[in-house]
């Protein structure tokens, strides 16, 4: 079994190292890859990688994430975001290999305040969201076996995140204002590479599980909730902080090039039912990164 991994040290890539490496042979690239080319620019290049590799897996961690540059460049998001993945769906077919792929509760516009489910209608806000959505459209459309997995609000304790974010912030304020009108559920990329491992040998041995898969930890919050749970998380394990007032404030307060949709609630029951899982909440995980993250800071 063949695994080629491309955007290997994202969030997701650097864990997807981890929890693939004891499916098969994995190769792992990121976009400066030497003997390889592992670069989304390059559409000629990774088609080349897929052919050179002949994968029985091809998962793709490698996005372009940022999502207010994506507003001034949207060719470059498109080329990595729509394009790349639309070359490796390709290559996959000719494989019959399968193809991983990660998306977006930004392919939704956010309305309401219903979990959305694979099937409700997307209307993405911004550049990020639309070129993400001509991704997953691509891969569907060219017919190969595909896991295409939807998440949100992803942080690692590799890199920043926003609940180190908070911890700095609250190191040096007294005051913080923090969004709480835009709900959603942190995921741990830890729990994006499990789940897509156990996947994998699930999808090995059934072809008809290949499909669009909500994938997000359970329960939900604002980030003005996140914020909260943070600091007082690291409260109770004695840091000193000297935020005192942690201010709610609407998404207005901050205006940003791209629009963020307002319900990023996923609803997981079609994962958890097709792979017989079951999705802890988002607590367990940030809880867990926030204990590595305060026990290196000590
Ligand atoms: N982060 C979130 O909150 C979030 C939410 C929903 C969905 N997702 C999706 O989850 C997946 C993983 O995201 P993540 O959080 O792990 O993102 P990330 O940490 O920003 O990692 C993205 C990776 O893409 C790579 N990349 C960027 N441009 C590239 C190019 N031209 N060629 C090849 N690789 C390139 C980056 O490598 P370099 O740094 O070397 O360029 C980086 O390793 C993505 O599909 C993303 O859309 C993320």
């Amino acid at each position: 079994m063949k695994i080629l991994l491309f955007g290997k040290n994202g969030q997701v890539g650097w864990e997807l190292q981890r929890s693939l490496s004891f499916l098969g042979e994995l190769v792992a690239l990121d976009s400066h890859s030497e003997n390889l080319c592992g670069d989304f620019t390059d559409l000629v290049g990774i088609s080349e990688t897929v052919r050179q590799v002949a994968p029985d897996i091809i998962v793709n961690a490698a996005a372009h994430t940022a999502v207010d540059r994506a507003e001034s460049e949207p060719d470059l998001a498109r080329t990595i975001n729509a394009a790349a993945p639309a070359v490796l769906a390709e290559e996959a077919r000719r494989l019959n290999a399968w193809l991983v792929h990660y998306s977006t509760d930004y392919v939704f516009d956010g309305s309401g305040s219903q979990p959305w489910v694979e099937s409700d209608p997307t209307g993405p806000l911004n550049v990020y969201g639309k070129t993400k959505l001509e991704g997953e459209q691509s891969i569907v459309q060219s017919g190969c076996r595909h896991l295409i997995f939807r998440t949100s609000w992803v942080y690692a304790a590799r890199g920043g995140n926003f609940a180190k974010t908070m911890l700095r912030l609250a190191q040096e304020r007294e005051t913080l204002k923090i969004i709480d009108d835009q709900t959603g559920s942190p995921t741990g990329a830890d729990l994006l590479a499990d789940v897509t491992a156990h996947a994998l040998r699930m999808a090995r041995h059934n072809s008809d599980i290949s499909g669009l898969y909500h994938l997000v930890a359970g329960g939900e919050v604002t980030w003005h909730g996140y914020a909260n749970f943070v600091i007082d998380f690291a409260r109770q394990k004695g840091i000193t902080l000297k935020a005192q007032t942690i201010e709610a404030v609407p998404t207005s307060a901050f205006p940003t090039p791209a629009r963020r949709p307002s319900n990023s609630r996923m609803n997981t029951k079609k994962l958890q039912a097709a792979f017989d899982l079951h999705l802890p909440d988002w607590q367990t995980g940030v809880e867990r990164m926030l204990t590595e993250v305060l026990e290196k800071q000590s």
